[in-house]
């Protein structure tokens, strides 16, 4: 076994999930704004310090995607930030792309920037304990979208992200997300991610990656949010597995989907059933920024000295997931 496949393993074992807690100053203050709290670095670190010293993160949380600014913080024991990551048995993370960007000659898509430099950064990342990176590429559908351009782009750039990551010793997270945006129907959905997936996948390869050392991060097959016709979540798991046993060479090790605007309860329920369905190699498992953070933030912006009632959340949504991702969640659970 490699040493990338060997974290790759601890991130995603035993229905551990990971903590998205990546997001960028900029997502970072809308979602603090939003529950009328001052987006401050002091505040964006206090929150997430909370959830990093939960009973959660041990019980539940194999890794944690931070963002350049709470790698560089440091905790208010005086310890760094993956120091309190590590003692609590997960794997700091860094998120390293540097956004995405117009495509130019296809302008109403994104291609993914953040490779110049990319070594460096990466050398500087492994130094402050980071074990495992991320790279999100975003893809809208419409009608003539999304591109074969776009498509081939943002592939090419995560395989080319990917194979820095290995030569630096961290796991490459690739996040191909086909956005829910849109009335399309799931088979759309499904057609659509189908050829992105199949796409990274021919270009990782010819970059040489190790696909034991690398963890897909998917979206799930969903109908559009403005569609009439929602599936249900048994659908849901039937689609997303059909879609990633037809894409997924089996060397890879493990999928950990995003939630990408689904609710809490929708993000937790589609997983479980895709544990109940699995019928693949490969390990199924969570890495939800908005559907594990969504209720204790909430709680949290009511009384941000109020770390009790803020674990408490968190702990039983970072629960919920993992008996998901263990196919064991049902929705009396919830109530508990
Ligand atoms: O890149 C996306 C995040 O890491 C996952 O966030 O679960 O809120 O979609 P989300």
């Amino acid at each position: 076994m490699s040493e990338l496949n060997k974290i790759a393993l601890k991130i995603i074992s035993n229905g551990k999930g990971i903590l998205a807690a990546d997001e960028s100053n900029g997502t970072m203050t809308k979602r603090l704004e939003a529950v009328n709290v001052k987006s401050t670095p002091e505040n964006r670190l206090s929150f997430r310090e909370i959830l990093f010293s939960s009973d959660g993160m041990k019980d539940c949380i194999g890794g944690v995607i931070l963002y350049d600014e709470t790698i560089n913080q440091i905790s208010s024991s005086g310890e760094s930030i993956t120091n309190l990551i590590s003692s609590s048995g997960a794997v700091p993370g860094i998120k390293v792309d540097t956004g995405a960007k117009d495509l130019a000659n296809s302008t109403k898509e994104k291609v993914t920037e953040g490779l110049d430099g990319l070594r460096d950064r990466l050398k500087k990342y492994y130094d402050l304990g980071a074990r495992f990176t991320k790279w999100r590429g975003v893809y809208s559908i419409g009608e003539n979208y999304p591109s074969k351009l776009a498509i081939s782009s943002n592939a090419h750039a995560l395989a080319r992200y990917s194979a820095l990551v290995q030569e630096n010793g961290m796991v490459p997270i690739v996040e191909p997300e086909v956005l829910m945006n849109g009335n399309h129907s799931a088979e759309v959905c499904f057609n659509k991610t189908s050829e992105v997936i199949k796409k990274c996948f021919e270009e990782l390869i010819l970059h040489k990656v190790d696909l034991s050392g690398i963890i897909l991060k998917p979206n799930m097959i969903l109908s559009g949010n403005l569609s009439e016709n929602k599936i249900s979540s048994e659908e849901v798991s039937i689609k997303t597995l059909e879609c990633l046993k037809n894409c997924v060479p089996n060397e890879v090790p493990g999928i950990a989907f995003l939630s990408g605007g689904q609710s809490e309860i929708e993000a937790t329920e589609n997983l479980n059933l895709i544990n109940k369905n699995n019928n693949t190699n490969f390990i199924m498992t969570y890495s939800y920024g908005r559907a594990l953070q969504q209720s204790a933030l909430k709680v949290w912006s009511n009384d941000i000295k109020n770390v009790e009632a803020t674990q408490t959340t968190f702990n039983h949504r970072a629960k919920m997931c993992t008996l998901a991702a263990q196919g064991k969640w049902s929705s009396e659970l919830e109530n508990k």
